[in-house]
């Protein structure tokens, strides 16, 4: 099993399925505390209610993980939508978008990850080296965007970037070797990304538990020269 050299790490949706994995596999590696949070509170002491849509138990999670580990090493965001019961889905064609479901995928994919980094990065250590990790998507790079549709994703994730970009910048400023990046775990078969595997290559169908190695041997990787950009599985960087 790998030693991973981080103290203190919260998984931010550590409910979902790679959330779960690189809680499981963080937990495997020795660390002394993975403090999971979650809308849905597995139980246990290092386990924390969190609905990133609701700044004030985001405040909460972090005031409680505050007074028990005092300071975080690693902070991964692994929450996010795609589709919801409520008419969120990723749209073909513009005459499917609507306002209410393009605003419930901003408020999860991008104001929620932005709430998160401002209650967590200032738990960060400040005299090493520390990581703010958020989820963010291929699909979420205007550049790379050749096929066109699923609007409300995209855009979301694309305004992640931008909150992770600028983060990372104010970051720099009280922590020089501070990390703030976005991350793209390639498909991964969860419940996310079911409607859509079918068509996908194995070999290109990540389980949680693959995601989750390939993400943390980025993780372990990264330098503070990468900070603000969205890197892909393999470490290469994802174009904004
Ligand atoms: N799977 C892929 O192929 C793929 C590809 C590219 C990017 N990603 C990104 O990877 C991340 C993780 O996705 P996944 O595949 O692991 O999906 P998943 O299994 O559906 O997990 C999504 C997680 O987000 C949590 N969540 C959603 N809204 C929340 C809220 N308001 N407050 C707290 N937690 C909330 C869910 O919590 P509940 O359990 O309470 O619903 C769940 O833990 C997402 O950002 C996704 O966009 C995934």
């Amino acid at each position: 099993m790998r030693e991973l050299w981080y103290a203190n790490v919260a998984v931010i949706g550590a409910s979902g399925g790679i959330g779960a994995a690189l809680a499981d596999r963080l937990d495997e590696g020795g660390i002394d505390n993975v403090f999971r949070l979650a809308r849905t509170a597995a139980p246990g002491s290092d386990s924390f209610f969190i609905d990133i849509r609701d700044e004030t138990s985001i405040a909460e999670a972090a005031a409680a993980i505050k007074a028990r580990a005092g300071a975080l090493d690693l902070v991964i965001v692994a929450t996010g939508v795609l589709q919801d019961s409520d008419g969120l889905k990723p749209e073909k064609l513009l005459r499917a978008v609507t306002a209410d479901a393009m605003e419930a995928a901003f408020r999860t994919n991008a104001i929620g990850p932005a709430l998160v980094a401002k209650h967590f990065l200032p738990l960060l250590r400040r005299d090493t080296r520390t990581v703010f990790a958020a989820l963010s998507a291929r699909v979420g790079s205007i550049s790379d965007n050749r096929l066109g549709g699923w609007y409300s994703y995209r855009a979301s994730k694309a305004a992640l970037n931008m909150v992770i970009r600028t983060a990372a910048i104010e970051l720099a400023r009280t922590r020089p070797q501070g990390i703030c990046v976005g991350l793209h775990p390639g498909t991964v078969a969860t419940p996310l990304s079911a409607p859509f595997q079918r068509g996908v290559p194995t070999p290109q169908l990540f389980s949680p538990e693959r995601a989750a190695d390939l993400l943390l041997d980025v993780i372990e990787k990264l330098t503070p020269g990468e900070s603000g950009y969205c890197l892909a599985w393999d470490g290469s960087v994802v174009p904004f």
